[in-house]
């Protein structure tokens, strides 16, 4: 005889079925990278709400700017590109052309790591960093660029699986600029391993 849910267990069933289902472990890979994209610009668009005078406030969105970008671009270099330069028909000349716009995008962030908010360049500094970020996610999300050909090409299980990478980068990425540091493996997992232990103890005696 079939069974028959019950009441409980048609409630546990609709208790399952409205579970938020933006669950960070359940992300593919594209989705983590764009979320980090969407924190940047959210810091961006903070940056830009703030007054002359809110020196303190500029400064630390300006911190969070640097540390968000130094992690995202360490575990882009780690995890993605690798995957994408291997995986899609234009990736070595899609991860070239990326690589070279985090180098200056490093050049610049340790610049700002460096810059006072009272300074007359450190908004100019902001704007080109947030104009250079800008067009570098546009190249990256958009058709053609590595994050849709991803998509196209890679199967769920590889970006699932290159999601849970990334999330473990993450926790041991730099989490400042190192411009002189190598951008691509394996030069960048060692390094990067290194820089982001020292950088976090920097971050606690600083309280970043
Ligand atoms: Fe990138
Ligand atoms: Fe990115």
């Amino acid at each position: 005889m079939p069974r028959t849910a019950t009441k409980s267990t048609s409630r546990k069933r609709a208790a399952k079925s409205t579970k938020p289902r933006s669950n960070s472990r359940q992300r593919d890979v594209i989705a983590l990278i764009k979320a980090d994209h969407a924190t940047v610009n959210q810091l961006f668009r903070r940056y830009k709400s703030l007054g002359e005078r809110a020196e303190k406030s500029r400064r630390q969105v300006a911190e969070r700017v640097i540390k968000e970008l130094s992690v995202h671009a360490a575990v882009e270099e780690q995890v993605l590109y690798p995957n994408a330069r291997e995986a899609l028909a234009r990736g070595k000349s899609l991860v070239k052309e990326a690589i070279k716009e985090h180098q200056e995008l490093k050049e610049l962030l340790a610049t700002l790591d460096k810059a006072s908010p009272a300074s007359d360049g450190f908004d100019e500094l902001m704007s080109e960093i947030i104009d250079s970020v800008r067009h570098h996610v546009k190249e990256e999300e958009q058709p053609g660029g590595i994050l849709s050909e991803l998509r196209k090409h890679a199967s769920r299980d590889e970006l699932m699986q290159m999601a849970t990478l990334c999330r473990a980068a993450k926790k041991a990425a730099p989490t400042r600029p190192h411009p002189m540091a190598p951008n691509t493996p394996p030069g960048n997992l060692v390094v990067g391993a290194v820089a982001g232990l020292m950088d976090k103890a920097r971050d606690a005696v600083s309280r970043r």
